[in-house]
């Protein structure tokens, strides 16, 4: 059910909708922020209680060299903003680019081809219309993701390209990889950018023999390997209620040779992946046994696709969804003038899969410049079979600082849209923590919260932990990120500390 609480392959908490800071795009962080805007933005569909929204002075943002028109819409802090151009999955040796890497074996060219230079930046259409997202979808608000103007965004996944490649009809199958941006908490799996793949393979009624997809399919089914793991799949290729057929456009031996091909393939790369994660592990500790892969499909919602699932994989205790995928919507394929194909799509979020892949403790890693770092995995590219998990620098401490204040007392709980009042936010929480101490703060947790009895006042405390990846942090240093984040917060949410 993930699309339902919002579109993510890496998380799955439901989230707010409404956001109230924007700050400034030059590297004099927050210093030219002002409230200026108090009032509700009623041209969107969504129910917003808008609040202190902050402009910044400027009027354009420059992306990878191209300038954009900001508007009362325009939310990306500087940190996010400087580390656009960074592109982890083009970094030869980088764990992300080595994933894709893998991932990209599986899908051989020439029935796949690969797109990995897309623009970051997209508009609103490309990102949810053009997937069918209904206009009050949580995941279009301000509070979940990063907006230029109030066309444009970066987008919150690959699926934003879907209806142009489609379009392009370059080939049978593609593979896109990229960044995607999203606003979020702070822990060691979240991080507000990250990347994703993207895979999508077509048939097409007017180009098979005899017209009949099914055969095709299923014949393509049969030139797929065999894989030797266990895979729980309990439910029916599809269900009336749960997880339907698009009646109007597959017949039900369309669907079910579709779904079969489309777990065949994403159970063959889950294996890639795992098969390599073991020998890694193996590499490095010649007695290492792990346990054996266990997969398990799971009915799932996207707008864009149905019937829909999600892939499970049984790791270290738990049950871990690594993609969600399904048949793919033909008013996707109708819109984007290819009426006669048809088939499947999926996504995977990078991250989640390179921690695993390598043993990558914290998902900061990623973004971190330290030659202890990068030098581990120099020459895996060229030589897969090289791969080794991790070896983390030693740990540095870590340093917790509690935060309790009152929010301002025009606070109201979700729901009520009247105007000049504040609805929290925790993303924006987050994001004055990320902005004023950047990839110091491991996470932050609620403590407590709590609504005055007499005065109605809400109030919130949280748990923040300051830790470098590199180096030991001292309690001053500490202190002095603390203290600039009760400034932020009091200043760009004008919250009162207690
Ligand atoms: N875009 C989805 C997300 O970020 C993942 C996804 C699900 C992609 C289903 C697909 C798909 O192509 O068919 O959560």
């Amino acid at each position: 059910m993930l699309l339902a609480r919002r579109l993510c392959t890496s998380c799955l908490r439901a989230k707010c909708t409404t956001s109230s800071i924007a700050n400034s795009s030059n590297g004099n962080r927050f210093a030219l922020l002002q409230q200026i805007n108090n009032s509700i933005i009623l041209s969107r569909a969504i129910p917003v209680v808008h609040h202190r929204a902050i402009s910044t002075s400027r009027d354009t943002v420059e992306i990878n060299g191209t300038s954009y028109k900001t508007d009362s819409w325009f939310n990306i802090p500087p940190n996010v903003i400087d580390k656009i151009p960074r592109r982890l999955h083009l970094q030869k040796d980088h764990p992300i680019y080595i994933t894709r890497q893998i991932i990209e074996s599986v899908f051989p060219p020439p029935t796949y081809n690969y797109h990995n230079e897309f623009n970051p930046v997209v508009t609103t259409h490309q990102n949810f219309d053009s997937l069918g997202f209904p206009k009050d979808h949580p995941g279009r608000a301000k509070g979940d993701t990063y907006y230029i103007n109030g066309d444009t965004l970066l987008r919150t996944h690959t699926s934003a390209h879907q209806a142009d490649v489609f379009r392009a009809n370059l080939s049978e199958g593609y593979l896109i990889s990229a960044d995607v941006y999203r606003r979020d908490e702070i822990d060691k799996s979240h991080y507000p950018i990250f990347h994703q793949v993207e895979g999508a393979r077509s048939w097409d009624r007017a180009k098979v023999a005899n017209g009949d997809a099914t055969a095709a399919i299923l014949s393509d089914l049969e030139k797929l390997p065999d894989h030797p793991i266990e895979v729980q799949d309990p439910n029916p290729p599809f269900h009336d209620e749960r997880n339907p057929r698009q009646e109007a456009h597959h017949s039900p031996a369309e669907v079910e040779a579709i779904s079969a091909h489309l777990k065949r393939s994403l159970e063959l790369m889950v294996v890639e992946i795992f098969t390599r994660a073991k020998a890694a592990a193996v590499r490095a500790d010649p007695n290492y046994v792990g346990e054996p892969l266990q997969v398990r499909w799971v009915e799932a919602y996207f707008p864009f696709t149905s019937p829909s699932w999600e892939l499970e994989v049984y790791y270290d205790g738990d049950w871990l969804e690594v993609l969600g995928c399904g048949v793919v919507k033909q008013d996707l394929y109708i819109n984007a003038g290819v009426p006669n194909q048809l088939g499947w799509a999926f996504g995977v979020g990078l991250e989640r899969i390179a921690m695993l892949l390598f043993q990558i403790p914290d998902i900061r890693l990623f973004w971190s410049q330290d030659e202890r770092w990068y030098n581990q995995f120099k020459g895996m590219s060229d030589n897969l079979d090289s791969l080794k998990p991790f070896v983390p620098f030693s740990k540095y401490p870590a340093c917790a600082k509690d935060i309790s204040f009152w929010l301002p007392s025009s606070f109201v709980e979700s729901g009520d849209t009247k105007a000049n009042k504040y609805k929290w936010c925790e993303n924006d929480f987050m994001e004055i923590l990320r902005s004023v101490a950047g990839d110091v703060v491991e996470d932050a947790k609620l403590l407590d919260q709590f609504t005055h009895p007499k005065t109605g006042r809400k109030s919130m405390a949280y748990r923040i932990n300051y830790r470098s990846l590199e180096r030991t942090l001292s309690n001053k240093e500490a202190n002095y990120l603390h203290e600039k984040v009760r400034e932020s917060l009091v200043e760009k949410l004008g919250v009162e500390i207690r």
